[in-house]
């Protein structure tokens, strides 16, 4: 199991007197390969999470297991910390080196690998995200879309199993969120790596493997995306949207044209929609 959570909670202590309950005993196992999309409202704990998974936060009480190896183990720190890379939501705030290339091979040169290793895998990360020709440039003026896969060009070159996107795509316009989520499943297809995909954007999730929803600390949906999305009214609630296509077959069934509440990727709602005409 590629991440294994047990009866998980976690506190942040602000002050002797005053704890913030950030997760309160969450399971929850991810298999291998699996892309995972993660929602929530602010403050539900998503980032908490996230650090959790690369032992960037020990649990207060439970367990969090990456391939079996426990967080709290401190052997085997070292090995997590390089099966689950993390990107983060600022592109600005993740660059090293004033070259490209410098940058990417920032990380493989911490852990002591070779060069020749690093030469590859930095043209191999490079060509992962579509940003080899920019090899010998400076990151600096690139658009926010180019600089967050550059970011995830750089925590692929550590090689890892998986990958947490926290919140990746909240500060880049619709191209820059398009081509980062392409690359995120491109890199869950061809290389079988698992993807966790934390983000506010509900039609992020269309794709995904499986969908979780955090709720003040817990599980409130973990399925499917077309089997979470049937929740609208619940998600509503816990101020959660859901996509526009699930919303147009909401409105329709309303007036009493049923295309399917799961309906949400596009061409599914265009087949449906044409099956009606
Ligand atoms: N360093 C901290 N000290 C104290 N409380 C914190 C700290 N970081 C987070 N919290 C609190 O823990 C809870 C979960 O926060 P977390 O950042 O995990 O949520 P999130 O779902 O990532 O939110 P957002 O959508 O805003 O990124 C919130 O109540 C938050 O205020
Ligand atoms: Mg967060």
């Amino acid at each position: 199991m590629a991440v294994k959570l047990d009866h998980v909670t976690f506190s942040y202590n602000v002050s002797d007197a005053y704890r913030v309950d950030a997760l309160k005993d969450l399971s929850l196992q991810i298999e291998e390969g699996t892309f995972v999309a993660l929602v929530g409202h602010n403050g539900s704990g998503k980032s908490t999470l996230a650090k959790l998974l690369n032992g960037l936060l020990l649990p207060t009480s439970g367990d969090v297991r990456i391939f079996g190896n426990s967080t709290l183990d401190p052997d085997k720190i070292y090995d997590i910390r390089k099966s689950v890379g993390m990107v983060f939501q600022n592109p600005d705030n993740q660059m090293i080196a004033s070259i490209v290339e410098d940058d990417i091979a920032f990380g493989p040169e911490n852990l002591g690998i070779e060069r020749q290793e690093i030469e590859r895998r930095v043209e191999w990360a490079l060509s992962k995200v579509g940003m080899s020709q920019y090899r010998k440039q400076t990151p600096f003026k690139m658009s926010g879309g180019q600089k967050q896969r550059l970011a995830i060009a750089g925590v692929l070159a550590i090689m890892p199993k998986i990958l947490v996107l926290d919140e990746s795509t909240a500060m880049l316009d619709p191209k820059g969120r398009s081509e980062v989520l392409k690359v995120a499943h491109e890199l869950n297809k061809q290389e079988g790596i698992t993807v966790i995909h934390i983000t506010h954007f509900m039609e992020e999730a269309l794709n995904a493997d499986r969908l979780i929803v955090l709720d003040s600390g817990r599980i409130a949906f973990d399925d499917t995306p077309e089997e979470v999305f049937k929740h609208y009214e619940e998600l509503k609630a816990i101020k959660l949207a859901v996509p526009w296509e699930t919303q147009l077959a909401i409105s329709l069934k309303k007036v009493g044209i049923d295309i399917g509440e799961g309906t949400v990727k596009d061409e599914e709602l265009i087949d449906n929609l044409c099956r009606l005409l």
